[in-house]
């Protein structure tokens, strides 16, 4: 069996890594690490892995690493990602970054939304967008998957089908997000604390969100034009998921009943894309926990106004859910494997 080692387990990210990576019918786990000194037995912090569980995440040693793995999923924070992807891929792993470091083609513009250099510039023309709808035939052959971001995965997703198929105007497009506080990861700040986000509800980083340029660049490639959004991130007083409401035009002449063909053709040639149809509306609950992309749609005669709803887990179809999706596609696995039933 192929091994899957997680180089930063301790992350959100890489518990939920764990506990799929753990139960995957084609693959076993390799190396778990950690920069702690001291080993962590992974069932303490994943539970469900059951009380004989042995695996144990350890003090990161690349050559360990190395030696244990055929694929490798890098759970670090975006900048501290990039050289360790980048030598694993050196020394011919499959990598699968979920950080940023790899997911922007331009090293000047993660430069500029990440105020820090990029120290893989060259290995940024191999690194292949991991999102499996839209990238499917790149990922098969790639050795360096960046996984998406979950904005972008729950907004993209959802406008897809009205892009691909010149549905709207494609100066219209506000992109309204609300996302969990496990998206901003397992380490403190002011603003993801108990008392700060518990009975609270505010925007941030309004118009100027790294997960922007991440979607621009995927959208215009859909459009075949170069697209703007503007999107507006907000912080849920809940544990986990992303719900996205998007607004558009529709353009003239496009009945409601082209556009719910559009969605409906699209999930069914997806895995883990649902639409709910016209005037069904996605919910949080209903996504938490799985690797579905819910979607649904309304259209208003008078303005011309599509309103697009989709929701997702954030640390699945947002990350890691993604990230096994993006592995089993790279293997040739069945695309769900390991990711039923979760
Ligand atoms: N959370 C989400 O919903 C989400 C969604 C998509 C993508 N991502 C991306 O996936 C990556 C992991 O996200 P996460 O939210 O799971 O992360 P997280 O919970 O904040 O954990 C990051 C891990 O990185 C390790 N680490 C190593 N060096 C570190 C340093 N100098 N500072 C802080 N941590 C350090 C820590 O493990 P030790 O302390 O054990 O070494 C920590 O457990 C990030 O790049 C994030 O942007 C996250």
């Amino acid at each position: 069996m192929l091994r899957c080692s997680v180089v930063g387990a301790t992350s959100f990210t890489g518990n939920e890594l764990i506990r799929i990576l753990a139960r995957h019918p084609h693959v076993k786990v390799g190396t778990l690490t950690t920069r702690s000194e001291e080993r962590i037995r992974a069932r303490d912090v994943v539970p469900t892995l059951g009380k004989a569980n042995d695996l144990v995440i350890e003090k990161f040693d690349f050559r360990k690493v190395l030696r244990n793995s055929d694929v490798v999923f890098i759970t670090l924070p975006h900048t501290l990602a990039m050289n360790i992807a980048g030598d694993f891929y050196k020394h011919d792993k499959i990598v699968i970054d979920l950080s940023a470091d790899f997911r922007l083609r331009h090293a000047k513009i993660y430069e500029q939304w990440y105020g820090e250099r990029h120290e893989q510039k060259k290995l940024l023309k191999f690194a292949v967008y991991g999102l499996p709808e839209i990238y499917r035939e790149q990922i098969k052959h790639a050795n360096l998957i960046a996984n998406p971001g979950c904005y972008p995965t729950g907004a993209v997703l959802g406008l897809y089908p009205l892009l691909k198929n010149d549905l709207i105007q494609r100066d219209s497009i506000i992109i309204d997000s609300k996302s969990g506080a496990s998206g901003a990861g397992r380490k403190l700040s002011m603003g993801t604390q108990f008392c700060e986000v518990d009975e609270n509800f505010a925007a941030y980083k309004v118009n100027r969100h790294q997960h922007a340029p991440e979607m621009e660049p995927t959208l215009s490639e859909i459009a075949a034009e170069k697209i703007n959004i503007t999107f507006v991130p907000h912080l849920l007083p809940v544990n986990r998921g992303i719900l996205s409401t998007i607004y558009v035009k529709r353009k003239s002449g496009v009945k409601k009943d082209k556009l719910a063909k559009a969605f409906q053709a699209f999930a069914d040639a997806e895995p883990f894309v649902r639409f709910l149809g016209v005037d069904r509306f996605p919910a949080l609950k209903n996504v938490q926990f799985t690797n579905f992309c819910d979607i649904g749609v309304s259209v208003d005669d008078k303005s011309n106004q599509v309103i697009v709803i989709t929701a997702i887990d954030n640390l699945l179809k947002g990350a890691s859910g993604q990230a096994i999706q993006n592995m089993n596609i790279r293997l040739g696995f069945a695309e769900e494997a390991g990711l039923l039933s979760l």
